[in-house]
């Protein structure tokens, strides 16, 4: 069999999930034992939630690209690795073959080298979705430098943030990106963030959309140019940099329920185990299947679902440079049967958008070839997932939600597919290696079924977090400090009379905006900085689409009169400060917020008044101003 550790059936699963509760180091050690080390590890396991450490395969030596290529080399040296489907259906597929992939990669780690990136330095990646975005993370991979991607949507300011958080010496990036029909400036934009970085030395530009972009000297240089250099000079191969487990393989940030996002850090070794593992069992990949994830590899989906998971296991893994509505909104179906995709994955708002275009839609493509289907992100809706299920896997395709964070690395709580039993909207079981704990308010663990609380995580399994990128302090203090020796994942769960969990959303102010996560305090932060604003309040609401729609109440200085362009203002202020994801749909000006006498915001008066439910705003008796909430009510938007 291909995988040894792939899960066949259900008693197969209960089986697995009982050895890795009572011998986890056994049963890691055992799938370990199947990727390729330069040296074995001397220790499985060695954990501390207290100062919240965490180290897998101590001792082992390894570099993620042999085990992402090279290794598939002797078997599946011809067979795609990456299928690359363009924005525009008229521009040819690219099929980069594990042979090809190979030399690309190793080309390009000769171009790092030569631009002088370390083992060790940390590259910024800012890139659309093209082939060279894999290209590019893995030959830093190659080289043991440390990546972190941006996603192409945040702003020069995000970017320079990022930049500096990670003190990054280099940034790949593209001239421009293909959206639908419109070009995304990438270069410029880079351009204006790196005005106030000062560790960058490198600026290296994939030649996409042929806009006319500026070049910095010194600075700037075209990726086909270098290449060509190291083509000329015959510097076509690049050893792999030999690693050591606990080294660090990217930096990537999320959202918290502070204004600053945190870069969150993963290992080398155990996260590629954890990748590869979930990808071989939750999808239930067979040899020369085509797994299609429509995520960015700008989130943590697309590098451990379009990358590490299915390269390690040697799969095809389809890359989609476009969006689901272009040319038209049958799109994301039409990639699926023109690459006779076997797996789906994708996200419920980018489902419920597709829905709202009718049933006729999916079924003008030839869909049979789905064998999986799957979701991500959010929680999914009933409704939703039945048109999934329904429309797009014609009752055939099992249909997996999938539950995890940035910071989990890889797939949590999730059905395998046609192996162990869905419930529509439950993430149902978890996976081996996974022990989720319930917990109330004041900590204490909730036994039992039907019982719902704080979802929390007992035990480390491989693709844990390591830390929050130069702040250590900060992964302790988020993550394992408000539960004692808990890792606490921030969202509510509950579990049901057969013991399986259902998600329900985040229960700190982290806000979930069609599948991207956004802290209410950075969008906040950003509303701040208009000029004409005073204070303001952020909270979310239900959208019918996105999930969660952004509501922002807000204080301006005075002209009350000028209320339209204050918030066509205050929308280009959250445009440049994060990104158009982080743009309020609502804004409401108001001459006050509902506080305590203490001064605190009662967030919980505006969720209400943001929700439309109005009737039971609880007591309100002990603010500061209460007509300010029978003002904010007449006015909800
Ligand atoms: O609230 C949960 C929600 O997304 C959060 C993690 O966001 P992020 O780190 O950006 O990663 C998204 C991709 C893994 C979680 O804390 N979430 C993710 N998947 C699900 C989900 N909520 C419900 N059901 C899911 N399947």
């Amino acid at each position: 069999m291909q995988y040894p550790y792939q899960i066949p059936d259900f008693d197969s699963y209960k089986i697995a999930y009982k050895r890795s509760v009572e011998d986890p180091e056994g049963f890691w050690a055992d799938i370990a034992s199947h990727f390729f080390w330069r040296k074995t590890w001397d220790k499985v396991l060695d954990w501390d939630f207290e100062t919240a450490n965490t180290r897998w395969f101590d001792g082992g030596r390894l570099n993620i690209t042999e085990n992402c290529i090279d290794r598939h080399l002797t078997e599946h040296a011809d067979q795609t690795a990456i299928l690359w489907e363009p924005n525009n259906p008229a521009e040819a597929t690219q099929r980069i073959s594990y042979s090809d992939l190979h030399k690309r990669v190793m080309l390009f780690a000769n171009v790092l080298k030569e631009k002088g990136i370390k083992k060790g330095g940390r590259v910024c990646i800012y890139m659309g979705m093209v082939p060279e975005l894999a290209v590019a993370a893995l030959a830093c991979a190659r080289i043991g430098a440390v990546h972190s991607v941006i996603f192409g949507g945040f702003s020069a300011q995000s970017i320079a943030d990022r930049i500096n958080d990670a003190g990054a010496c280099a940034v790949i990036t593209c001239d421009g990106a293909f959206r639908g029909n419109k070009h995304i400036p990438l270069k410029p934009v880079i351009d204006e963030a790196l005005k106030s970085c000062s560790t960058v030395h490198s600026v290296i530009v994939y030649h996409r959309t042929g806009e006319a972009i500026e070049m910095q000297e010194k600075r700037d240089c075209w990726w086909h140019e270098e290449e060509q250099i190291q083509i000329n000079a015959g510097n076509l191969h690049c050893e792999a940099e030999e690693m050591e487990s606990e080294d660090p393989l990217f930096i990537l940030y999320t959202s918290g329920s502070t204004g600053k996002p945190k870069g969150v850090v993963h290992s080398t070794a155990g996260y590629m185990v954890w990748a590869n593992y979930t990808f071989v069992n939750v999808f239930q990949y067979k040899a020369g299947q085509v797994h299609f994830c429509t995520a960015d590899i700008g989130w943590i989906t697309g590098h451990s679902y379009i990358l590490y998971g299915p390269l390690s296991a040697g799969a095809t893994t389809l890359m989609f440079e476009g969006i689901p509505t272009w040319p038209d909104a049958g799109r994301f179906w039409q990639v699926a049967e023109k690459h006779r995709a076997d797996i789906l994955y994708t996200a419920p708002t980018a489902i419920r958008s597709l829905m709202g275009f009718g049933d006729d839609i999916p079924a003008q493509s030839n869909l049979s070839s789905l064998k999986v289907l799957g979701s991500v992100g959010e929680p999914i809706n009933s409704e939703a997932w039945h048109w999934f299920y329904e429309k797009v896997g014609q009752k055939r395709a099992p249909l997996v939600d999938t539950w995890w964070q940035t910071e989990t690395g890889g797939i949590m709580i999730s059905n395998l597919a046609g192996v162990t039993p869905s419930k529509p909207t439950f993430a149902t079981y978890p996976l081996p290696g996974v022990q989720p704990v319930l917990v109330d308010e004041s900590g204490k663990t909730i036994e039992g079924n039907a019982v719902s609380g704080n979802l929390c995580i007992r035990f480390p399994w491989p693709g844990i977090i390591r830390t929050t990128y130069g702040d250590h302090e900060r992964c302790r203090q988020t993550y394992f400090s408000a539960y004692p020796n808990l890792y606490f994942t921030g969202d509510g769960c509950l579990r049901d009379e057969e013991g399986m969990y259902r998600i329900t959303g985040r229960v700190d102010d982290v806000l979930n905006v069609s599948g991207h996560r956004i802290g209410t305090a950075e969008v906040e932060n950003a509303i701040n900085m208009h000029p004409g604003v005073v204070e303001s309040a952020v909270v979310g609401y239900k959208h019918d689409i996105k999930g969660q729609g952004i509501y922002a109440f807000v204080v301006c200085a005075g002209a009350n009169a000028a209320e339209d362009a204050a918030v066509v203002g205050i929308k280009h202020t959250v445009d440049k400060a994060i990104g158009p994801i982080a743009r309020p749909d609502k804004i409401q000006i108001v001459s006050g917020l509902p506080k305590t006498r203490s001064g605190k915001i009662m967030r919980r008066i505006l969720r209400k008044i943001a929700e439309g439910d109005v009737s039971n705003l609880g007591d309100t008796t002990t603010l500061l101003d209460p007509a300010v909430v029978e003002e904010i009510k007449a006015g909800r938007i």
